[in-house]
């Protein structure tokens, strides 16, 4: 196992280009399933998570090729139906595959994913959209076993307890473009990914009215055709350069980074006294004077995203005064404030709130990664902590951030790869 050595104290300074989103990519690729062409994803971006679902396509007999820059996907063996524990244990987005499979393939076996460390992620709501499209679904020995002859059309609510469903709604939805008759799903998920993923079912043929907002209404279509697609930028990843601008108190360009998606952050930013600059392609991130304390709530898009809560807990910690960081969409997403007080962070978990006290300085420790998002805000304290950090268990970022070290080293980071040996 990697961990990843930084010596803080260096300010990022020059350009990176922000890689397209994960968040696309993935339920994308899931979804070429339901084409009867060949698929072609341009530019995606090399992480282990693409690995994981290419991977996956491979045991679904739907074997995913890199050619210059695509993924090419070409459907050779409909029979196969099964997401194997071994493959969803290690990456939950492989239950995008359950509607894709459902609808081209009458059938899905799929590993009930459990929760993480993040905290406990049901599928209720994806069954029962699939289920309102008349799918028969039950549970055995720990897989999801989904059967269809033909998907019906139907009308449903897709909201829950936390909000709407990013991966459920996509699951639905790619359900639906199959489904005879017209589906409306109400409560969809806004995120740009599942906008994204709307827009490319409609390259292959899908019919979807209302793509970026709460209301889809989809009129099945009997096939798909192939396609080829470019997906959106990674706006997660972009907040992550932009705290990491921020907190070192450098000056960083980013390129291909689609500011429209980022409002809620940058208005985040401009609060704590960062400034972002809009550019031809993205935007420059430079600080004016200390950080200012401000109170975050997350919240389904276009709400300030879960994904950056941690990133933005490590940069207050820097913040004069105090704020309270509230997680509203997994309300135990507070894994790191243990690893950011071995830096000599101030934080505390009061109810569904981290209350952050701002301190002048942070100590570079050894730290443990419990997740992606975790682990980034670990790397982003350790760019700025006086002394060495070692951030453990690097495997975790590698999921979603490409060559991370390399591309903070060219910013004027310090950061190694090296190999852990610690138990
Ligand atoms: N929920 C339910 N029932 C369901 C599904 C979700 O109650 O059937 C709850 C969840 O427990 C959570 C909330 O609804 O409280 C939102 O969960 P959602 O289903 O939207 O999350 P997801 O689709 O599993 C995606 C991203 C996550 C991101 C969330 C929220 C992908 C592959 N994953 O997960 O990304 O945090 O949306 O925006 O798109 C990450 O990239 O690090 C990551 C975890």
């Amino acid at each position: 196992m990697d961990k990843l050595v930084i010596e803080g104290g260096y300010p990022l300074t020059g350009r990176i280009r922000i890689g397209n989103a994960k968040n696309s990519v993935l339920p994308l690729m899931a979804a070429s399933l339901l084409s009867d062409g060949e698929v072609r994803i341009l530019d995606a971006p090399k992480l282990r998570d693409v690995g994981t679902m290419a991977e996956l396509l491979g045991t679904l007999g739907s074997p995913v090729a890199e050619e210059d820059d695509a993924l090419v996907i070409r459907h050779e063996d409909l029979d196969r139906v099964e997401a194997p524990y071994e493959v969803v244990r290690r990456m939950r987005a492989s239950i995008c595959v359950l509607g894709p499979l459902l609808a081209r393939r009458g059938r899905a076996r799929v590993s009930f994913p459990g929760g993480c460390a993040i905290g406990p992620r049901p599928i209720d709501l994806h069954l029962k959209g699939l289920r309102a499209l008349g799918a028969a679904i039950d549970i055995q020995g720990g897989y999801i076993e989904a059967k269809a002859v033909r998907l019906r059309g139907a009308e449903m609510y897709l909201g829950g307890p936390f909000g709407s469903t990013v991966t459920g709604t996509a699951n639905v939805l790619c359900a639906a473009v199959l489904a005879e008759g017209t589906t409306v799903i109400e409560g969809a998920a806004c995120e740009p990914e599942v906008g994204d993923l709307a827009r490319f079912l409609c390259a292959m043929g899908a019919e979807i009215d209302g793509i970026g907002t709460p209301r889809l209404v989809i009129r099945g279509v009997s096939r798909l055709e192939g396609a080829t697609y470019r997906p959106i930028s990674d706006r997660i990843e972009a907040g992550t350069f932009m705290v990491a601008a921020a907190v070192t108190g450098g000056d960083v360009t980013l390129e291909n980074v689609r500011l429209d998606h980022l409002r809620a952050v940058v208005d985040k930013l401009e609060e704590i006294g960062v400034v972002v600059e809009r550019t031809e392609t993205g935007c420059r991130v430079t600080r004016r004077g200390d950080l200012r304390s401000s109170d975050i709530t997350t919240l389904p898009y276009p709400g300030f995203p879960t994904d950056l809560q941690a990133q933005f807990t490590a940069l207050l910690s820097l913040a004069d005064g105090v704020s309270v960081v509230t997680e509203k969409v997994y309300p135990e997403r507070y894994m790191h404030i243990a690893e950011l007080a071995r830096m000599r962070a101030h934080i505390r978990k009061v109810g569904p709130s981290g209350v952050v006290v701002g301190v002048d300085e942070l100590s570079g420790a050894p730290v443990m990664a419990s997740d992606l998002r975790a682990s980034a805000a670990l790397v982003l304290a350790g760019l700025v902590a006086r002394g060495e950090t070692h951030v453990r268990r690097v495997y975790h970022i590698d999921r979603g951030y490409e060559r991370i070290e390399e591309r903070l080293t060219a910013l004027g980071a310090r950061v190694v790869r090296e190999e852990d040996d610690a138990p």
